[in-house]
């Protein structure tokens, strides 16, 4: 396995492996340990269908859980991020985020399994939120480790949400629920469970206010915030081919779709990797 960095400012790209083959725990710990690294894997060239990216997901952590979207016929764990040709719905999760950062244990990790990658456009963007807290003044950066954040995916997923009932037209087998009302706080900085290094746990996806802090005052926080988090000299570009794999961690990157891509079909598979349990 060579895995060399992307030249962008995080994330690495990974060759020489074949993910569909045998996954021993030598290769498993070398994977997660890169992944540790380097925040953001991509696995060019993968020959991959639904049951080996269950299995890839499974070697490297179990299954998280994935609320609000239906899975693929077959499967009980993947699922489509798919846009038809002539689709004219909103582009979805064009917010910078972090997977199901409003559940009590959000997944550790995202797999991404590209199918049907459109010529132009349809780039994914992370965004690397150790380097951006590390890179704070010092005194914000201990503003931030004071900050609880308050996460709900109701802005999203609740039948009044975005995806919610009057979201005709979509492909995707979105799923709105009224659970999605639900609040959950986390930490504005996290520190990973498994590097011990912080990392900002903001995201405008699903925060919806701070703890103790009146509501335009915790907006503009988050909205300055995220300007600086999502600073190109913290963000990686992916560029996608079908058959690449990337794999991402939760914990450490934010990460966006992008759109340009009209009058093109695009398809990728994803699963969620559980919550890393120590
Ligand atoms: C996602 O946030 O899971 C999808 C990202 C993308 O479509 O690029």
């Amino acid at each position: 396995m060579k895995v060399e960095r992307s030249g962008q400012p995080f994330g690495a790209n990974v060759t020489e492996i074949d993910l569909a083959g045998p996954l021993d725990p030598d290769l498993i710990s070398a994977i997660r340990a890169a992944w540790q690294d380097h925040g953001v894997l991509a696995f060019p060239g993968q020959s991959m269908d639904d049951a080996a990216l269950e299995r890839f997901t499974l070697a490297m952590g179990g299954f998280g859980e994935d609320p609000y979207f239906d899975t693929l016929p077959g499967s009980d764990h993947v699922a489509a991020i798919l846009r038809e040709a002539e689709e004219q719905t909103p582009l979805f999760a064009e917010a910078w985020h972090s997977d199901w950062s409003f559940l009590p244990d959000p997944p550790s990790g995202t797999c991404l399994l590209g199918i049907d990658i459109p010529p132009t456009g349809g780039d994914t963007l992370f965004a690397d939120q150790r380097a951006a807290f590390a890179a704070l003044p010092a005194e914000k950066q201990a503003l931030c480790r004071s900050l609880t954040a308050i996460h709900s995916a109701r802005a999203a997923y609740a039948p009044d949400g975005a995806y919610g009932e009057q979201d005709e037209g979509r492909s995707m087998a979105i799923r709105p629920d009224e659970s999605a009302r639900a609040t959950r706080s986390h930490p504005l900085v996290l520190t990973h469970p498994e590097t011990g290094e912080e990392a900002l746990f903001s995201c405008g996806g699903y925060i919806i206010g701070i703890e103790g802090m009146e509501g335009e005052a915790a907006f503009k926080l988050l909205v300055e915030l995220l300007a600086w988090q999502t600073d190109d000299r913290f963000v990686y570009r992916h560029r996608w081919e079908a058959g690449t794999l990337v794999m991402w961690d939760n914990r450490r990157v934010l990460h966006r779709a992008t759109g340009g891509y009209e009058g093109h079909r695009r398809e990728l598979h994803r699963t969620t990797i559980a919550a890393w349990q120590g």
